[in-house]
């Protein structure tokens, strides 16, 4: 007899089967390939990230698991049904694009579906990624995008990338960046640092360079700082391009450049962080801004590198170096 759990990652590799097929080698399946070839995928990489399409009819994938037998328990723990007020179960998934989500063991556990008809985007009545709900095999606090691929490339590397979406994982695969992964759209839990820590020493954070990307940027600093001790830098992006959309306009060798040789350390990447919001032409804010960093420094526990940025406060803000240092060492003394 079968354990519940590997009948549940049976379901979703013949789902993941079907999604596949309906995309490569169906008439309906042809406005989610154009929409992919696009965004500039190509068929290897659709067949190596399993992307499918789920057909606006929403009634495919509960045909092919009635007709296997799945009992109806088994539907609805899948996550991959929804449910009628009748007790009628019909398709979760219709009209996305569909990327499977494996655990970090490589078990396929889940799928995110992109709606990608501008018309119903605009609409706004359905979320752009649709997620599997968490069930008996999908815990999203623990998964990775990507994490069971990219920990070969990131082992050997001793780095992992951390992007914000699937897309970018995707496309740095393309470019070569084949250590990339992705949270489930959330912030990064304590669960997926001890993932990361568990492969790696060193994560990068390149996230989208927007607004929110450079927030959820210091929110993925502070919490990989409070729950683990890897070493963090960042790749700072244009304003409003993500890596895909980076890759596209400027093409994957100056992505890798970018990725290799513009490095900000989380020290640097907060000496602009804090400068948002405020007018450094003001005495208040100039002073507030100090403070700030000094506070900051207090946690740079390289004595090399603290010096390094003492010297470039001091250089930016026109005050002796003298002056910084007392002012950590009185942030020391208050800490002792
Ligand atoms: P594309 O528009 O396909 O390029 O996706 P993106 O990855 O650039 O999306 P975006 O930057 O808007 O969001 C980053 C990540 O957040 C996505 O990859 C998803 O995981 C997640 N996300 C975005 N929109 C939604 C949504 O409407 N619902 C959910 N659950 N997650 C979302
Ligand atoms: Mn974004
Ligand atoms: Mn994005
Ligand atoms: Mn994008
Ligand atoms: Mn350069």
């Amino acid at each position: 007899q079968k354990r519940k759990f590997d009948t549940l990652i049976e379901m979703h590799e013949k789902a993941a089967t079907l999604y596949q097929h309906v995309l490569l080698k169906t008439k309906v399946g042809e406005p989610a390939l154009d929409y992919l070839y696009q965004r500039g995928l190509t068929d290897e990489q659709i067949e190596h990230f399993g992307i499918g399409f789920a057909p606006t009819e929403n009634s495919l994938l509960r045909r092919v698991f009635e007709n296997d037998g799945y009992s109806e328990e088994m539907l609805a723990a899948s996550g991959l049904m929804s449910q009628r007020d009748n007790g009628e179960f019909f398709d979760r998934f219709f009209g996305r694009i569909m990327f499977p989500i494996r655990n970090n063991q490589g078990k396929l556990v889940a799928f995110s579906g992109r709606l990608f008809d501008q018309y119903l985007l605009d609409q706004k009545k359905s979320p752009k990624y649709l997620n599997s709900p968490e069930t008996e095999i999908f815990n999203k606090r623990q998964v990775l995008y990507n994490f069971h691929e990219a920990r070969k490339v990131g082992r050997k590397e001793n780095e992992l990338v951390l992007f914000e979406g699937f897309m970018d994982v995707i496309a740095a695969y393309n470019a070569g960046i084949k250590n990339g992964v992705a949270s489930m759209g959330t912030s990064l839990t304590s669960e997926q640092i001890n993932t990361l820590q568990r492969t790696v020493s060193q994560v990068l954070v390149c996230y989208d360079g927007d607004n929110a990307g450079k927030e959820a940027s210091f929110r993925a600093m502070n919490v990989i700082n409070d729950h683990s001790a890897l070493d963090i830098s960042l790749v700072l992006l244009p304003e409003r391009m993500d890596p895909d959309e980076f890759i596209q306009k400027y093409g994957p060798e100056r992505f890798v450049n970018l990725l290799k040789n513009h490095r900000e350390s989380p020290f640097t990447f907060k000496l602009e962080y804090y400068k948002q919001n405020k007018n450094l032409d003001n005495e208040l804010d100039r002073l507030e801004y100090l403070e700030t960093m000094v506070r900051e420094l207090l946690s740079v526990n390289s004595v090399i590198e603290r010096e390094v940025y003492i010297k470039q406060l001091a250089d930016d803000f026109d005050v002796s170096v003298e002056a910084i240092q007392a002012e950590i060492q009185k942030g020391l003394t208050n800490q002792a």
